[in-house]
């Protein structure tokens, strides 16, 4: 396993829309392997999507289990994921490996239904809430070229300075 360096904001290739996984395979399982290992060797990310280490397909990693109070399906990877349905919205806080000098306040739904494969190629679906949800949309986002800045209502208001991620 590689812990792999990861883009940062203003990298265009952050911009990029990645392509959907074609082939379950060893390769793909390998890179996987990799992702996670990046995301761990970090300052304790809930989540990470293939793109932020330059690898342009849909694949995405979302673990909340170590948050308080907070529902869970544990440790997820979710390939070629899909957001078929919404509920409610609410404002929370999130930050981004890819923008390590802030965090903003982002609306999102707080409730999804999310269609995705496991690495096996498996059909998976989940319904999720809260925290979990919030993790999913942030993440499935970065496959679309997307960043949480995108998402700010103001940045005068919504957008802080953090001195040490965490
Ligand atoms: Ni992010």
């Amino acid at each position: 396993m590689a812990v792999l360096e990861i883009l940062t904001y203003p990298d265009e290739r952050l911009r990029r829309v990645s392509s959907p996984v074609e082939r379950f395979d060893a390769a793909l399982q390998a890179r996987i392997d990799d992702l996670e290992a990046t995301r761990l060797a970090g300052p304790g990310a809930v989540g990470i999507a293939a793109p932020q280490v330059g690898w342009f397909e849909r694949v995405l990693i979302v673990d909340v289990s170590g948050r308080r109070k907070t529902s869970s399906h544990g440790r997820l990877v979710l390939v070629n994921p899909e957001i078929t349905e919404w509920e409610g919205f609410a404002m929370g806080r999130e930050g981004c490996l890819s923008v390590p000098d802030y965090t903003g306040n982002v609306v999102r739904a707080e409730r999804i239904h999310v269609d995705a494969f496991d690495p096996e190629g498996n059909p998976v679906s989940f319904d999720m809430e809260g925290f979990e949800a919030r993790a999913v949309q942030h993440e499935l986002d970065h496959l679309d070229g997307l960043l949480f800045l995108d998402r700010l209502v103001s940045r005068r208001q919504d957008l802080f300075r953090r001195k040490v991620y965490k």
